[in-house]
């Protein structure tokens, strides 16, 4: 073994990637549970890859075949349900897990500097998850694939000038057709993993260059032993962390399957019940609603009152909403980066942040005939309207009112050292 890596070493730097990437990489010595999302988000993306790559093999491409050839991988192929939901429930637990990670940065200020970089490469990454989910959901070619890639395309129609342009460009055909569904599969199997693996790469190589935030938000590189040149406060990734990441992958892989065992369509979250209608483009299913991970953005778009006959300002807010979290390193003027040592008004600021995303992820899923009438502004908008609007205005405010509120807020000393807790 030592000659055949001797072998390799002589030609490719393998054991010295191992030392400065794995077991000489001194990360922090006091990651909590929160610490585990960045490795299950690992692994969660390993098995989209794989399962995908399975369900390829069965799938069709084809408006008259695709529907079809999903029910036969569900029944006729050996092991193709399972690999067909673990891929499906598998993309709710992505964007679970992606929450949970982009909540610990919010918690401990992990976007700050020296972390700009990681924590924007990062937002890209989320802009290339959602984009590869919503090319995904057209595959089924159910009422919801069909019906839902409509509303969404036709947000693209509302920009002003070039909006029907757009549309007919993005589609390929003046509506969601055969056309559409073999460029969003060349899309969703292809083009965007390969940015998303692209990204993971850049996030981690970014991660490996600054060295993780932690639970104080103590820099752990501005104290080194003079003897070894190591962070006090560090310990080698491998195997500290292998090992502790192995009992995050186990619990969740544990979690995992009791739901894509028992519960595979989360009760119509994972799987919306007229998915399992094939597309019908002559009758729009009476309530369409995006999957729950896409609904907060989708209430601010239905809470947004179309001014002048279009929707483009709530397509406006919409896009506002994701771009705005881009700028977080430098809205964010506190002196100090966790929230262990901020004030109450982070904390509390935080605490009605996601109240507000998660009722509007809530207010996102209920029907219309909840909510009145679309956009509409000087009737009778109704309570669900009125919360959304209200909601959306509150989102805006955790972010733009965050440099007054941050550089304000009272705060706690930092200590020298990570307490270990
Ligand atoms: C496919 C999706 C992603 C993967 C595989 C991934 C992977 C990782 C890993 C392995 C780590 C180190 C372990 C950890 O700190 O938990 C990490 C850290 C980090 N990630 Fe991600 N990530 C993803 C998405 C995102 C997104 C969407 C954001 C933010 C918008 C983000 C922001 C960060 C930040 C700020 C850190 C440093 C945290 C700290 O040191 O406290 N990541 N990521």
């Amino acid at each position: 073994m030592q000659k055949m890596l001797n072998w390799i070493d002589d030609r490719f730097p393998l054991s010295a990637l191992w030392k400065s990437q794995v077991s000489e990489y001194y990360a922090p010595k006091n990651f909590n549970f929160w610490y585990f999302f960045g490795s299950l988000a690992l692994v969660v993306l390993v098995m989209q890859l794989l399962t995908g790559i399975f369900l390829t093999m069965s799938y069709k491409p084809d408006a008259a075949k695709a529907f079809e050839s999903v029910e036969y991988i569900m029944r006729d192929v050996s092991g193709g349900w399972f690999i067909r939901y673990l891929h499906s429930t598998g993309a709710s637990a992505f964007f679970i897990v992606v929450y949970l990670h982009m909540f610990r940065a919010l918690l401990y200020g992990s976007y700050r500097k020296p972390r700009e970089l990681l924590w924007i490469v990062g937002c890209f990454i989320y802009l290339a998850l959602m984009a590869e989910a919503f090319f995904g959901y057209l595959l089924p070619w159910g009422q919801m694939s069909y019906w839902g890639a409509q509303v969404i395309v036709n947000l693209f129609s509302a920009v002003p000038l070039i909006g029907d342009d757009l549309g007919v460009w993005i589609r390929g055909d003046y509506t969601i057709s055969d056309v559409t569904l073999n460029r969003f599969f060349a899309f969703h199997v292809i083009a965007v993993p390969l940015v998303l693996l692209l990204l993971v790469a850049v996030h981690l190589m970014a991660l490996h260059e600054v060295g993780s935030n932690n639970p104080d938000g103590i820099e752990i590189k501005d104290k080194k032993d003079p003897l070894t040149g190591h962070p006090l406060d560090g310990i080698p990734f491998h195997p500290y962390y292998t090992v502790k990441d192995l009992v995050g992958v186990v619990a969740f892989l544990a979690l995992f399957s009791v739901v894509v065992f028992f519960w595979p369509d989360g009760g119509g979250y994972f799987l919306e019940a007229d998915n399992f209608i094939p597309a019908n483009p002559l009758q729009t299913p009476e309530h369409i609603a995006p999957v729950w991970y896409f609904t907060p953005y989708y209430a601010m778009l239905r809470a947004v009152p179309s001014f002048l006959q279009s929707q483009f300002w709530g397509v406006l807010v919409m896009g506002a909403a994701v771009v705005i979290l881009f700028f977080m390193p430098w809205l964010d003027r506190g002196p100090v980066k966790s929230i262990r040592y901020r004030g109450a008004v982070y904390k509390i600021w935080l605490a009605v942040f996601v109240v507000c995303f998660l009722v509007l992820g809530y207010l996102g899923t209920v029907p219309v005939t909840v909510w009145g009438q679309f956009g509409d502004m000087m009737g009778a908008a109704d309570r669900a309207t009125v919360v959304a609007r209200v909601l959306t205005l509150v989102y805006f405010m955790f972010f733009l009112l965050m440099p007054w509120y941050t550089a304000r807020d009272k705060t706690k000393p930092v200590p020298e050292r990570v307490t270990g807790k």
